[in-house]
């Protein structure tokens, strides 16, 4: 038992440790294969040709110029690509997103694939690509919000509804002491993952071995089982490590199914990686957003009235929509609360889940907006927050299974030293002259739980066996989910064999919605379970064994052994009973989900604050964030150190959200400007001189049997709204439009 950490960390010798990533040396020493390392005997080399217009037609390729290009063996295009037993823009369910994949000529946003160029070298397939010379018939095309009409999105996010509420809006608003009518804008972000998408596609027959990364491998079998008709369980998916996900990773995307599509016309392996500027187009992003809040405050500076309403974007041929509204459901309490959705459609690609899909960009609205009524109602943005604390979750009525929000609050501000701040903005000053400000945000996630089963084994030796389709995405599930494996055998992690990452070990659904680690680690702690009551069964039956007849008093493991949980001084070993009986192994198998009569009756939620202080150049207007301190409750915590990483992480996308991140559109073409690392701005590590992150003690007795809810996202929550208040604070500006640069404050 590790002593050291705080009683929400401690459990057995395994969770609550610090160890370091299992792969880590891996990792840096290059050891580790990610997908675009494999290169099967007589692999070719496919390129992406994508479209430079965002609407029309392709009306010529010169295909012949490409195949003439040498080391050119092969160019895809609608005349010659595979047909699909299942239309790509066929819909079985609102998650299988329309991809573009070679049946016709048509185009719907730029960088959509419009041909695929097969070659013996990267650099001939690159540059067969380049020789194709498109012709297009070219239509006008919608890229911003006034281009196109508006309608009422039948649902968003992952299908709610586009409005929700209760009470009387517009009562509350007449009658609040205090109003804010604000609007706040979002842009599109896209994915930037250090490895890009990437496959290496063979078949064998009608049998498919893929080496891609997948944040859901299962719902990639399903998804192309369909387009080639064959069995999922004949398509083999290795995906051991990820160079980011994101939620680009969470569903196939187009250009990996054209990996697959160019293996299968080629009758070779194949392996296309795509470009980074590609990935502007078909593999999702988030869509813009611009939202109205509207907020009421009586004379106390209690809320009454939420009104938020979010304008977003999706494609002109698909469906997704940015539920940013959806955040005013967990946070303030209110007597009346309205959101609600419009939506326009443009020529871009569908945008999909990326980081924090709506709580993100809805949580820096809905903080701004806060800090305005706050300041109207002349209080300290922190004591307006705690004032309007839901003690129950707002939309529902529901009880949070757990909610340590106070804690956050207390523990964060008085690291930050948040009780030295002057109420009126523009009134700090550092040595430099720089105006400095501090701000706060409150953050929020949902705990969620998907499906996932697992299998474990004690095997005769004494070792264990766990195996699960998990995914490491960067996160560090390699180590955090061997953690709860080796505590649910009670063995060393050296005497665990721990697997993941393979589309033949059981389904572990999607590694997204920060709810991998909670869903994952459910399934282990059964499956462990299960395989340790299998073996004191044995145990427990043999008359040769100390523990004949424990039956009724039971027994405990402990370090790979079972012992009478009466008298700990009769047990034996794992390898002892195994060997006696004959056995090889015992097994136990388990499923992790979430409890549906917990959800009916309580809404589980991860919460934080985050403070943070800016310092702003009152010339020029330069921006630099010089701290942040987030304090995260969200339930029992694995991996300190993984933990901490991970609202770390979260926390730089938050800066990035605040101050960076935005794609530029050529509104005339539709094109993005800035498709590369140089132009789309993230935070480096200049950007970040000193960030902290508190890991407040929550015990969550209802959410799973581990007490586990996520922390991959919640991060990025309340830090872009403690950036853009800070801001407000340093120089008496409100910026409302992200990211927030220096010609907005000047
Ligand atoms: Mo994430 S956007 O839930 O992969």
């Amino acid at each position: 038992m590790n002593t050291m950490n705080a009683a929400h960390i401690r459990h057995g010798s395994n969770i609550g440790q610090k160890f370091t990533r299992r792969e880590g040396a891996l990792k840096v020493t290059g050891e580790a294969r990610y997908a675009a390392d494999h290169h099967p005997a007589g692999m070719l080399y496919a390129a992406l040709a994508v479209s430079a217009v965002a609407r029309g037609q392709v009306t010529s390729l010169d295909v012949a110029a490409a195949k003439a290009h040498q080391g050119v063996v092969e160019v895809m295009t609608p005349e010659n690509a595979p047909k699909l037993a299942h239309h790509p823009d066929e819909k079985t369910n609102p998650f299988s997103f329309r991809l573009d994949l070679l049946q016709d000529a048509r185009v719907r946003y730029v960088n959509q694939p419009i041909a695929v160029v097969i070659a013996e070298t990267l650099e001939a397939a690159t540059e067969g690509a380049l020789l194709l010379a498109p012709a297009y018939a070219r239509e006008p095309a919608a890229v911003r919000f006034e281009e196109s009409e508006i309608f009422v999105p039948p649902a968003v996010g992952v299908g709610s509804p586009p409005q929700e509420g209760h009470g009387d809006v517009e009562a509350g608003l007449r009658d609040a002491a205090k109003r804010v009518d604000a609007i706040y804008e979002t842009p599109a972000h896209y994915h930037n993952a250090i490895e890009p998408h990437a496959i290496v596609a063979e078949w064998h027959g009608n049998k498919l071995v893929i080496d891609t990364p997948s944040q859901g491998m299962t719902i990639a079998q399903g998804r192309l089982a369909a387009f080639f008709d064959i069995a999922p369980e004949d398509i083999f998916i290795r995906s051991p490590y990820l160079g980011g996900g994101f939620g680009g990773k969470g569903m196939i995307s187009g250009p990996q199914v054209l990996g697959i599509m160019a293996a299968k016309l080629l009758g070779k392996p194949v392996k296309l990686v795509m470009r980074r500027e590609q990935l502007y187009g078909p593999v999702g992003h988030r869509g813009m957003t611009r939202q109205h809040l509207r907020l009421g405050a009586d004379a106390q500076g209690a809320l009454i009235a939420i009104d938020h309403h979010t304008l977003t974007a999706t494609s002109q041929f698909d469906d997704f929509f940015e539920p940013s509204s959806s955040v005013s459901h967990t946070l303030y309490a209110t007597p009346a609360l309205r959101t609600r959705y419009d939506a326009v459609r443009l020529d871009t690609g569908t945008p999909l889940f990326v980081r924090g899909p709506g709580e993100a960009s809805g949580n820096v609205a809905l903080e701004g907006a806060i800090d305005e009524l706050a300041e109207s109602c002349g209080m300290d943005p922190l004591a307006f927050r705690l004032k309007n604390y839901a003690e129950t979750e707002p939309l529902s009525g529901k009880p949070f299974t757990s909610k340590a929000l106070r804690e956050c609050y207390a523990q964060g501000a008085a690291r930050f030293g948040w009780a030295d701040r002057p109420l009126a903005p523009r009134s700090m000053m550092d040595a430099a002259g720089r105006l400095t400000g501090w701000g706060v945000g409150t953050a929020t996630f949902p705990a969620h739980m998907f499906q996932a089963a697992a299998r474990a084994e004690i095997r005769a030796d004494g070792s264990g066996l766990v195996e699960i389709g998990a995914q490491d995405m960067g996160q560090g599930a390699w180590t955090a989910l061997a953690q709860i494996a080796a505590d649910g055998l009670s063995l060393n992690m050296e005497n665990l064999d721990f697997r993941i990452g393979r589309s033949d070990l059981p389904d572990a659904g999607i590694a997204g919605g920060s709810g991998h680690t909670a869903t994952a680690g459910s399934a282990i702690h059964s499956a462990t379970g299960a395989a340790i009551a299998a073996l004191a069964d044995i145990a427990m039956n043999d008359e040769t064994s100390p523990l004949f007849g424990a039956g009724n008093a039971g027994v405990v493991s402990r370090n790979g052994h079972l012992y009478r949980r009466d008298d700990e001084s009769r047990g034996e070993s794992y390898a002892a009973i195994l060997q006696r009986a004959g056995r090889l192994s015992v097994e136990g198998r388990g499923e992790g989900a979430a409890d549906p009569a917990v959800m009916e009756t309580y809404a589980a939620h991860a919460h934080g604050a985050v403070f943070a202080e800016v310092k702003i150049d009152p010339d020029l207007g330069q921006i630099r964030v010089t701290r942040l301190v987030g304090a995260f409750a969200a339930g029992r915590v694995i991996n300190p150190r993984m933990v901490e990483s991970q609202y770390l992480g979260g926390m730089i996308w938050g800066v990035s959200l605040a101050l960076l991140e935005e794609t530029i559109m050529d509104h005339r073409t539709g094109r993005p400007m800035n498709a590369n690392l140089a132009d789309y701005h993230v935070p480096v590590n200049a950007d970040i001189p000193s960030i902290e992150a508190i890991l407040v003690n929550e015990h969550d007795p209802h959410i799973n049997a581990l007490g586990i809810k996520g922390v991959g996202e919640i991060g990025i929550t309340g830090t872009a709204g403690a950036i853009v208040n800070a801001i407000w604070h340093a120089t008496g500006r409100r910026v409302r439009s992200m990211p927030v640069t220096l010609d907005k404050v000047i």
